[in-house]
Formats: structure tokens, C-alpha cells, sequence
């Protein structure tokens, strides 16, 4: 992203990243980072591609984006851990509802992002394109965080060779 693109970026998820619920994310751990960083990179993503395609609706696309995972663990308490992979996008919607206008497109993009682990199908272009995107972003995610848990295992490993007397 280019200055101009990164003040654009900042500018129209501004009120959304100084929501108190909304910060709380960054003590929420999702692949191994943040819900917070998952969010924020799964609408950087998706900024960026709404870009390269001279999108009309970047703006209201890329703040859906960051929306499309909006809850925390004890909004989902009650759920078992497979009922949470279904419940939690029309959590993320009630959560967004309460602070945030959002439009039939956004509000699809928010509910239909985990299909087809969910029967919510995307109505909309958009709401493919980010639930493609989430997809991308949370392999990426997943591969690092693995990669990086299996180097740390590594020099755990070796440390202990090392250490030990011969
Ligand atoms: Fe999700
Ligand atoms: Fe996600």
C-alpha cells in the first residue's frame, strides 16, 4: 500500500478501530495471533484488491471485512467448539449492528464468510470475494504460525542436545 492508500485505509475504519468491543479482539487469539491482526489483515487484503479492480464499493467492502469476525469467546460461551464455527458470523452481524449502519451487502459479506462450513449461502460478488479472501488469509496465518511453532520445537530440540553431557 502506498502513503496515499494507507491514509485512505486508516480514514475509513477509523471509528471502528476506536470501538472499545472492536479492541478488545486484540486479546482474543485467533491462528495463533490476534483477532484484531486476523481482521485488520483480512480487510488490508481486501482493500487491496478492491483497488486493483477500481471497485466502486472498496470503502464499504473493506470495513465488512474488518467486521466479519466482530465477537469475543463470551459472546460464544455457551456453544460447543463446532457449533461456534456456525454461530459465530451472525454474532460478528448483531455485534456490528449494534455500533455500526451496515447495508444488505455488508451485512451478507458478515453472515455468508464461512461458507461452505455453514449453510449461508453469499448472495453477493462481494461476499464471496471476502469469504475467498478470510479462506486465504487464515491458511497463511495457520502455515506461519505452524511453521513457527515447529522452528521454536526445533531449537527447543537442539538446545537440549547440546546441553547434554557427553
Ligand atoms: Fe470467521
Ligand atoms: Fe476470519
Amino acid at each position: 500500500m502506498n502513503i496515499n492508500q494507507s491514509e485512505d485505509f486508516n480514514s475509513l475504519i477509523e471509528d471502528i478501530i476506536k470501538n472499545n468491543k472492536f479492541k478488545s479482539l486484540n486479546k482474543e487469539l485467533h491462528h495463533g495471533i490476534s483477532r484484531y491482526d486476523h481482521s485488520m489483515r483480512v480487510a488490508k487484503w481486501t482493500y487491496k484488491i478492491c483497488n486493483l479492480f477500481n471497485s466502486q464499493k472498496t470503502d464499504e467492502i473493506t470495513r465488512a471485512a474488518l467486521l466479519h469476525d466482530f465477537y469475543i469467546d463470551k459472546d460464544l460461551a455457551s456453544e460447543k467448539g463446532h457449533e461456534k464455527l456456525g454461530e459465530h458470523p451472525s454474532v460478528a452481524l448483531e455485534n456490528s449492528l449494534k455500533y455500526f449502519d451496515l447495508n444488505e451487502v455488508q451485512q451478507d459479506i458478515i453472515k455468508s464468510h464461512m461458507f461452505p462450513c455453514t449453510k449461508v449461502i453469499p448472495k453477493y460478488k462481494e461476499s464471496w470475494l471476502v469469504s475467498g479472501v478470510d479462506k486465504a488469509v487464515s491458511t497463511y496465518e495457520m502455515l506461519r504460525f505452524k511453521a513457527s511453532l515447529y522452528v521454536g520445537i526445533y531449537f527447543l530440540f537442539l538446545f537440549e542436545i547440546i546441553r547434554l553431557p557427553r
